[in-house]
């Protein structure tokens, strides 16, 4: 059972709060996990009185939590612990108001959760420091876009620094609370299997694909100043990379695991110059078709400028220049309006030294293959070679597959994992300041060098893998994206 806290969420009647936060804050009620004080408080413009508040947020609860699941007694018990505060965050003086909302004397946790536009974490920090709202006990959720660029990332930093001590700062990319994602740590650190193969020498190249079907919805105007690169692969990726590539931590602690995964960051190849001309490509969706639909090109969806060139789609091929990974490529790749729903690593080894085995035609030879599916599915398959039934010594592929859960075991969806680590004050799996900063490094230059060819970006069919183009960056001609487990 987890301790008791003040939650606020500002940014209350955004999407985030209502299709996210609020669902997860209703499952962690409904399964105990949240102290029986543990109060939540959304804050927005939106002039809404509690109940009003409680009904928009009801109707949103019962769309998101999974079918069958969604329990009026439980919900009624839940709203209990939910109230409204409606105020203008851009405004020092409504915190004063907030202040004397809130009362004083009271030594509970607070945590303040920004569900909000970035350019509101500055004013928000400093206006909670002058209603002496940001004491010892406060702590502060930022939501990932941190920045547009290292410049402005640095800048907001040091704001929030300068209110919130580093130990009370968590700053989300809600992938790290994905099951798969911390297995993925699991795999690599509690078993002494993979160690010993996970380097150059062995591993072909890593492949990492977040792929969605969805389009950008109803985030335009936020979407089309970010872009895919800034969007998912300045973090999401570039996290699920460190993953896959970071030495082991001495300890499993907050420092520990941030410390490993700054280094690898560091020994990220700069991609400047000629360089991102070679090594990344980028897209927009045009019209096609998902899931037997028509959907419309990029432009045309709401709030997209009909001109705009910001890219829907990025992959980009990377090296880490250290000792372990030296030589190896590493291929990201992301997107919108794709085929499926499929977020994956993918493992390839290096051919065996010798083909033995002459009766299998050089051509059937796969390699080995490790696959880490992270969504929908949360599994592992291996591919290996075994022997072909019959009397020729010839082999065949086999996939050997594991599910990471079983269907009797109720996992923690991400968002819930994180509150929960919030609330116990636990930032291992929150991104530390240089982390930010020294992502935002690695895709700086590149989104620098696309600044200055605005004019044309290459589309690609809706429904599509991206543009033909991704297929470029591979190393060599026997590689090739994995689209499938
Ligand atoms: C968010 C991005 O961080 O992640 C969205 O802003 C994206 O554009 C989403 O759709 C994907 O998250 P998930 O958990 O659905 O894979």
């Amino acid at each position: 059972m987890s301790i008791s806290c003040d939650m606020l969420v500002f940014g209350g009647t955004g999407d985030l709060t209502l299709h996210k936060l609020l669902p997860a804050l209703y499952h962690l009620h409904r399964d105990g996990r949240l102290h029986s004080d543990v109060r939540i408080l959304a804050l927005a413009r939106k002039k809404l009185d509690r109940a009003g508040y409680l009904a928009l947020a009801e109707r949103h609860c019962r769309a998101q939590v999974a079918r069958g699941d969604f329990s009026v007694d439980t919900w009624q018990a839940f709203a209990q612990r939910l109230d409204y505060f409606a105020m203008d965050a851009s405004q020092r003086g409504e915190f004063v108001r907030l202040a004397h909302h809130l009362g004083s004397g009271d030594r509970r946790v607070r945590v303040y959760y920004l569900a909000t536009a970035p350019d509101l974490f500055e004013p928000i920090a400093s206006h909670l420091e002058s209603a002496g709202l940001a004491g010892e006990n406060a702590r502060i959720v930022l939501e990932k876009p941190i920045g547009h660029s290292l410049e402005s990332a640095r800048a907001i930093n040091a704001a929030i620094g300068a209110v919130f001590a580093e130990s009370r700062i968590y700053r989300i990319d809600h992938y790290l609370g994905k099951e798969t994602v911390q297995n993925l740590m699991a795999l690599r650190f509690a078993n002494a299997l993979f160690e010993p193969i996970w380097r150059a020498g062995h591993i072909d190249h890593v492949q990492i694909t977040v792929a969605e079907t969805l389009g950008v919805e109803n985030r335009g105007g936020y979407y089309d100043h970010a872009g895919a690169m800034r969007d998912m692969l300045q973090n999401h990726l570039l996290q699920l990379l460190c993953l896959v590539a970071m030495e082991a931590p001495v300890r499993f602690d907050a420092e520990s695991v941030r410390n490993e995964k700054v280094k690898v960051l560091q020994a990220l190849k700069p991609i400047t110059g000629m360089d991102v001309l070679d090594k990344t490509v980028r897209g927009q969706y045009g019209a096609g078709q998902i899931g037997g639909h028509d959907v419309p090109a990029y432009y045309f969806e709401p709030s997209i400028d009909n001109d705009s060139d910001t890219e829907t789609f990025v992959a980009v091929q990377t090296e880490i220049d250290n000792w372990r990974w030296a030589g190896v490529p590493f291929y990201l790749r992301t997107g919108k309006r794709l085929p499926k729903q499929t977020s994956m690593i993918a493992i390839r080894f290096r051919q065996p030294p010798q083909q033995l085995f002459r009766e299998t035609p050089l051509e059937m030879i796969d390699p080995n293959w490790i696959l880490l599916s992270i969504q929908p599915e949360e599994s592992m398959h291996m591919e290996i070679h075994v022997k072909q039934p019959g009397l020729d010594m010839d082999t065949r592929v086999m996939q050997m597959n594991a599910s990471f859960v079983t269907t009797d075991e109720a996992t923690l969806d991400a968002y819930e994992t994180l509150l929960l680590d919030v609330i116990e004050g636990d930032r291992t799996l929150f991104i530390r300041f240089d982390e930010v900063e020294w992502a935002w490094r690695v895709v700086d230059p590149i989104l620098k060098n696309w600044a200055v060819e605005r004019e044309y970006i290459p589309t690609y069919p809706a429904g599509s893998w991206g543009p033909a183009d991704a297929n470029r960056l591979f190393d060599s001609d026997d590689q090739a994206w994995r689209n499938e487990l």
